[in-house]
């Protein structure tokens, strides 16, 4: 399969061939991901990073990602320091930095950012998340994890639980999730409940995802339970932040009630949603889910930039 040159702005551009390439070609990249082994795959590569909101996973994993296959770097990761400053659009810092490099990675507060940087850049454009749209780089890197640990991608019994409202990570999962045939359970807040579209994309897929209030019965059956923390910059008023805060918290008296083998995923970062004592259970791999954003995206970086291992 050839992807050279596209563009990776939603989950839903990739078809299951491309998903499930994306996946194998990261598997053999764990040993170069881990500096094990050694790759110059993107030698000569320039890849531009620009990131208009905070990141620490996305935006080191990326950097170490193509540190990993000897391409370069240039970007920001505080646009208070350029000449957006001055005013300069989003289309012509788009313009400047398909000039100076050969992919770009953007991640942005606005829904359709990512989108919009297509239009105006040669070089392929991978978005790192775009407002409470798309992260489909961390999905990718979620679906990896899942294979990885459940040793398969269908049919899993998956719980999302948190913020499903203004969260992106899960409006990508759920899509993936659901063409992978998993049976989906929505666990929210009532003011935080996923998007209809993204319940009528499951929907599409012949998935009919439940949604509750109740955790410790959702996770009952669980193969799978992703947490995620309440999305404290998207909320328009702080009141309403402040009634959600705090709704749910993973922790050992929890669960007891999950299956020994279920598994507990986070984007990260985590607040109070994942209580410190769960960190050394088998069930946490949400440190281990964070490395596998290398391979993943060393995969990604790779195979739109033509590069073959
Ligand atoms: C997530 C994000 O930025 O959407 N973090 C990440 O990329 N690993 C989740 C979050 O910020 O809560």
């Amino acid at each position: 399969m050839d992807f050279t040159g596209r563009d990776v702005i939603t989950i839903k551009e990739l078809s299951k061939k491309d998903i499930n390439s994306i996946l194998t070609t990261a598997q053999k990249l764990v040993p170069y991901a881990r500096g094990d082994k050694y790759t110059d795959l993107l030698k000569g590569k320039i890849m531009a990073s620009l990131f208009f909101e905070p990141s620490t996973r996305t935006r080191l994993s990326f950097d170490s990602a193509m540190n990993r296959l000897s391409g370069r770097i240039i970007g920001f990761s505080d646009p208070g320091g350029t000449s957006l400053k001055k005013g300069e659009t989003l289309a012509d810092t788009i313009r400047m930095a398909d000039a100076y490099s050969d992919i770009i990675v953007i991640r942005h507060p606005l829904e359709g950012s990512a989108r919009l940087a297509a239009e105006f850049a040669e070089s392929p454009i991978i978005n790192a998340g775009d407002g409470a749209g798309q992260h489909p780089t961390q999905c990718l890197l979620d679906l990896f994890t899942i294979k990885t640990e459940k040793k398969k991608l269908e049919g899993n019994n998956v719980v999302l639980l948190g913020d499903l409202k203004y969260g992106r990570t899960v409006h990508s999962l759920a899509y993936a999730l659901s063409l992978y045939g998993s049976q989906l359970t929505f666990v929210s807040p009532k003011e935080l409940k996923m998007p209809k579209e993204v319940i009528e994309e499951c929907k599409s897929f012949g998935i009919e995802p439940t949604s509750t209030t109740n955790l410790e019965k959702a996770i009952k059956e669980a193969d799978v339970l992703y947490t995620t923390r309440i999305q404290k910059e998207r909320f328009p008023d702080p009141e309403e932040y402040k009634k959600v805060v705090g709704s749910y918290t993973v922790d050992k008296t929890l669960l007891k009630h999950a299956p020994k083998d279920m598994i507990i995923m986070h984007p990260l970062p985590r607040v109070t949603e994942i209580h410190p004592e769960v960190d050394n259970t088998p069930q946490a791999i949400y440190f281990k889910q964070a490395f596998n954003g290398v391979p993943v995206r060393m995969a990604l970086l790779s195979m739109a930039l033509g590069g073959k291992l």
